[in-house]
């Protein structure tokens, strides 16, 4: 299940966040959560499992596409398909908008397309 992002979640969301590639100061990261607590199209959900919150992902949203900016998973359940079902959640949420990358997430994003045309052809 993808949690809108709360205050609540502020420390789990920094360990998560410092997983990204990159400036990993507590400044930094605390300027990032800023900023998807207070830009409207910064949006920042929480994906859990069981009790767990055990992934994050980041987005711009624009009018007509969202822009992955933050992907990470705990790494004690990388490598169990959660990086992709969390690609695969945000796109149910946003059916009729187009998935972007940046630079950090292109190439994971890339993957989960291959993966999702490899089940197509299935
Ligand atoms: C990237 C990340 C979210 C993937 O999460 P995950 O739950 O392990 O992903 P999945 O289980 O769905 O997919 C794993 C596959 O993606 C591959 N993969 C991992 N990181 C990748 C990357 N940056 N680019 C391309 N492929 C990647 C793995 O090698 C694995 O490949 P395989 O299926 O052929 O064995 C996780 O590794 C992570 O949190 N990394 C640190 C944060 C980070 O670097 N974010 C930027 C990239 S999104």
């Amino acid at each position: 299940m993808l949690l809108r992002y709360k205050k609540a979640y502020e420390k789990i969301a920094m360990g998560l966040l410092s997983y990204m590639p990159g400036d990993k100061s507590v400044k930094k990261l605390q300027e990032t959560i800023h900023q998807y607590e207070n830009e409207e199209n910064w949006q920042l959900f929480l994906l859990k499992q069981d009790e767990d919150i055990i992934g994050l992902v980041g987005i711009i949203l624009d009018a007509d596409s969202y822009t992955v900016m933050h992907l990470s998973v705990n790494p004690s359940f990388r490598g169990e398909g959660i990086g992709s079902k969390i690609i695969t959640k945000l796109g149910d949420l946003f059916p009729d908008l187009e998935c972007k990358s940046n630079e950090e997430t292109e190439s994971f994003l890339r993957k989960c397309r291959q993966k999702e045309e490899t089940h197509l052809d299935e």
